[in-house]
């Protein structure tokens, strides 16, 4: 089987270059793997990409740990950084199950997997992952398209819009107003998405005032896309779908299940603030009349969200022009 081909963007800008990390890191994981698995790969250069080296010395310092790590230190080193992903998202538990799952399954990533991962890693890093600005470009849209065999993209019709055709049709549509809502019933890797809080940006407006609500029946290509809203950094009011947009009520299974994973991190949360209580008073729950920050006892409030803690949306719902329920989440 052989990958699928993807036009290279002409020029040297930031979608050449990503191109040219996709196809170091596609290469990389088919000489260390062959096809297959391919979420591990995407995974594994999601999360190269979510760490943002201050400088040169840093990237150096990365490099040179993951070079000298075992392959299994590399796993753990992607685990941690999909750890941090969901503490901060877990509104987007579920869209980013098919990208995080691989590592905290019951038997983990196979040895061949893991060498494969590092040496991915590696490939990104070496190919300038960390050069390119997360907000100028999509890694991950030509990488799942190099990923999967060619007979297999065009089965599912999946060549992502071309970033230059994007910009254009952007250029042509407007870019949106803070407070609206933009509704991608074909979402891909989110390649639209991106264009258009490009041109947000570019008229000095904030990506993260939008509600985004985006769709698309392959389950990989919705993982990357969200990955892709903290690289991006498109705000915390975004509902990601796996369906047909055509026939699907997505929107209400989809709000359903983010309603659940937001639930469950608050009560994992919970239960951590309580477990902290209770080492602080000596191994035992405070009592009723302990004195200090542990009087606050069992009915103490869930700790608060970290910055990026998303909110239920409160716009007009995507294509049925009605309002998504205003909620408080956190
Ligand atoms: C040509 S790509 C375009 C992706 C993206 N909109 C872009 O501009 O890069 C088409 C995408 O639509 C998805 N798709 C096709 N039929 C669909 C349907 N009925 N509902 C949701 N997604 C669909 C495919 O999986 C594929 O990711």
């Amino acid at each position: 089987m052989s990958p699928a081909k993807t036009a290279r963007p002409p020029g040297g800008g930031p979608h050449t270059r990503a191109h040219t990390v996709a196809e170091a890191c596609a290469d990389a994981w088919f000489r260390g793997h062959g096809s297959g698995q391919v979420e591990i790969a995407l995974s594994t250069v999601a999360a190269v990409a979510f760490i943002r080296p201050p400088d040169a010395d840093a990237h150096t310092l990365i490099e040179r740990t993951i070079a000298e790590a075992s392959p299994g230190q590399v796993g753990e080193i992607i685990a941690a950084q999909w750890r941090m992903y969901l503490n901060a998202r877990p509104d987007l538990a579920n869209p980013i199950y098919p990208l995080m799952a691989p590592w905290f399954g019951e038997h983990g990533p196979s040895t061949i997997a893991l060498k494969a991962a590092k040496a991915t890693a590696q490939a990104a890093l070496k190919a300038g992952i960390h050069t390119i600005h997360p907000h100028d470009a999509d890694l991950l849209g030509p990488l799942l398209t190099l990923m999967r065999t060619g007979r297999e993209a065009q089965a599912r019709g999946q060549y992502y819009t071309p970033a230059s055709v994007a910009t254009m049709m952007v250029g042509l549509t407007g870019a949106p107003r803070e407070g609206e809502s933009v509704h991608e019933p074909a979402c891909g890797t989110g390649g639209m998405l991106r264009a258009l809080a490009e041109a947000m940006r570019l008229e000095g407006r904030d990506p993260a005032t939008v509600t985004w609500a985006a769709v698309d029946i392959d389950p990989l290509a919705v993982g990357c896309l969200a990955a892709n809203v903290v690289l991006w950094e498109l705000g915390p009011r975004v509902l990601l779908g796996v369906g047909n947009s055509l026939t699907d009520e997505w929107i209400t299974d989809a709000q359903a299940q983010r309603r659940e994973t937001v639930e469950l991190a608050r009560t994992v949360r919970t239960v951590r603030a309580m477990q902290a209580l209770t080492t602080a008073a000596g191994g035992h729950a405070p009592g009723p009349f302990a004195e200090g920050p542990a009087a606050a006892g069992p009915s103490s409030p869930a700790p608060a969200p970290a910055a990026s803690a998303p909110q239920e949306p409160n716009a007009p719902e995507p294509g049925a022009g009605g309002t998504w329920e205003a909620e408080t989440l956190f």
